[in-house]
Parts: C-alpha cells; sequence; structure tokens
C-alpha cells in the first residue's frame, strides 16, 4: 500500500506529524481544493474518527452521506452549488462586500469576497461533499445538535491530521427537501449541515479568535477567569461577540 492510502491502522502515517492540540488550534475553514480525489481509504479513516465522537446515552443518531463521483453525487453537488451561489451573492450585496475596504482588491473583506465567490462557483468541483445527517427520535430540541457536531468536528480533525481540509456551511438548507428526495433520504432524517473535503490549495494555519478572557468567565457571568490567557503568540480577530466593556 503506498503512503498516500494508508490508513489509521497502518502507523506510521502522516497523521502523527501534527499534535492533537495543534490540530486543535490550527484547523482552518478551507474553501479551495485541489482536484485531486480523497483516497477511500483516507475516506474510510476520516469517517471512522467522526463516528468515534459521543453523543447522548451513546445513541449514535449520527449518519453521513458522503458524495464524491458518480451521478447521484454530480446532480447533489450541483444542486446545493446553485443554492450556495444564491446565498452568496445575496449576502455579498446585502453586507456590502464592494463598498468601503471592499474597494481595495487587497483588504482582508475583497481576499474574503474573492475565495467565498471562487468557492461557490467551483462548488460543483469539490472532492467530496458530505451531508452529516440525524435520525431525529424526538421532537426537536436545543440540545439535538449536540448529539451530531461533535462528530462533525471529529470529521475536520481527522481530515486535517491526514492533509485534508473543509469547511462547514448552511447552503444545502434552501434545497434540503429536494436533496432528500434525490438521495432517499428518510423524512425523520435532520441534514444538519454541509460539509466540503479536499487536498486544500492553501495551507492550514493558527484560527484567530477573540481574546480568551472575553470567553472564559468564572462566578459571576463577565468576570473574566485570571488564568484565562492566551498562549504568547496569538494572534486575534475582530470578527465574533461584542468586546467587554467592563
Ligand atoms: C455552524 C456553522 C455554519 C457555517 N456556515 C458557513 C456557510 O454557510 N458558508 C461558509 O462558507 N462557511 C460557513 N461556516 C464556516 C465559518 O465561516 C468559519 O468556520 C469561520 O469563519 C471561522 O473561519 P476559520 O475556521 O477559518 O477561522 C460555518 C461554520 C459553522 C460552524
Amino acid at each position: 500500500m503506498s503512503r498516500n492510502t494508508q490508513s489509521l491502522w497502518d502507523r506510521p502515517i502522516e497523521s502523527t506529524a501534527v499534535s492533537l492540540l495543534e490540530g486543535l488550534a490550527t484547523t482552518r475553514a478551507i474553501r479551495r481544493y485541489t482536484d485531486e480525489p480523497i483516497p477511500e481509504a483516507h475516506l474510510r479513516d476520516i469517517m471512522f474518527s467522526a463516528t468515534r465522537a459521543p453523543s447522548g446515552s451513546n445513541r449514535q443518531p449520527f449518519r453521513f452521506m458522503v458524495l464524491t463521483d458518480g451521478n447521484r453525487a454530480a446532480q447533489a453537488k450541483e444542486i446545493i452549488a446553485k443554492s450556495a451561489q444564491n446565498i452568496w451573492a445575496e449576502k455579498e450585496r446585502n453586507d456590502g462586500y464592494a463598498q468601503g475596504s471592499g474597494a481595495d482588491p487587497d483588504s482582508p473583506k475583497s481576499r474574503m469576497a474573492r475565495t467565498m465567490r471562487g468557492y461557490v462557483d467551483n462548488f460543483g468541483a469539490v472532492p467530496a461533499l458530505i451531508l452529516p445527517c440525524m435520525i431525529r427520535y424526538r421532537a426537536p430540541d436545543p440540545m439535538e445538535g449536540a448529539s451530531v457536531y461533535p462528530a462533525v468536528q471529529n470529521l475536520l480533525l481527522a481530515a486535517r491530521a491526514l492533509g485534508y481540509g473543509g469547511v462547514i456551511t448552511g447552503f444545502h438548507r434552501p434545497v434540503e427537501q429536494e436533496l432528500k428526495t434525490l438521495l432517499s433520504i428518510p423524512e425523520e432524517v435532520f441534514v444538519s449541515c454541509t460539509l466540503t473535503l479536499g487536498k486544500p490549495q492553501g495551507g492550514h494555519g493558527p484560527v484567530r479568535r477573540r481574546p480568551l478572557d472575553e470567553f472564559v468567565f468564572t462566578d459571576t457571568w463577565g468576570l473574566s477567569a485570571d488564568w484565562a490567557i492566551d498562549p504568547p503568540g496569538t494572534r486575534f480577530t475582530s470578527a465574533g461577540p461584542p468586546k467587554k466593556t467592563s
């Protein structure tokens, strides 16, 4: 078996090169992929890792529709591609991506808009489209996602460990019924998100988030824990919740 198709069971593999904590801090949303297909042995390893996730009572209500090539996969990708293009066109307009710093082609805003435009335009050609689903066994409740999204994050982390990248989206939502019909997904099954996966054209790297003390409180809401300090060299984003005022 070539190195490229080695699995978790044929150690050592590339995954040993990234520690768990490093992987956690460097798994970015990857929206640009090479044309390389993902070997089935790698898909197996990624999906195995996904299915190791916890769920309430270990009920494991998650299922994954993994779509790579073939007619039905192409149709599903195309259905979501159209939805993605519509959603992005509306967001680009409504959020004024061409205005302000968006006029400067080198601004982060313009770069983001270009990445998103490329992503939705090429969505039909993503190497793997995955629809994480959940079998509903009771009326929808706020906790139900907690039995499927840990598996989704496991999936992304395993992909990262094997040299792939991906991103979660909600682009399936306007076309969920069409997808369910195409893929014979039962009525009681909820498509939790859309996930695309492939070999990154760019690289992974440290994600940027808000400072730790804005998220971690102790005793009183808003009171940061003294130890909630980011490691030296952490870089931040201005996106996210509003800054603390006191
Ligand atoms: C629940 C959820 C929904 C998301 N929906 C979309 C989406 O519809 N389209 C998209 O391009 N990215 C989507 N993302 C990806 C986020 O935009 C991305 O993770 C975030 O901007 C942070 O980027 P980073 O991980 O590269 O730092 C979603 C992520 C999550 C967790």
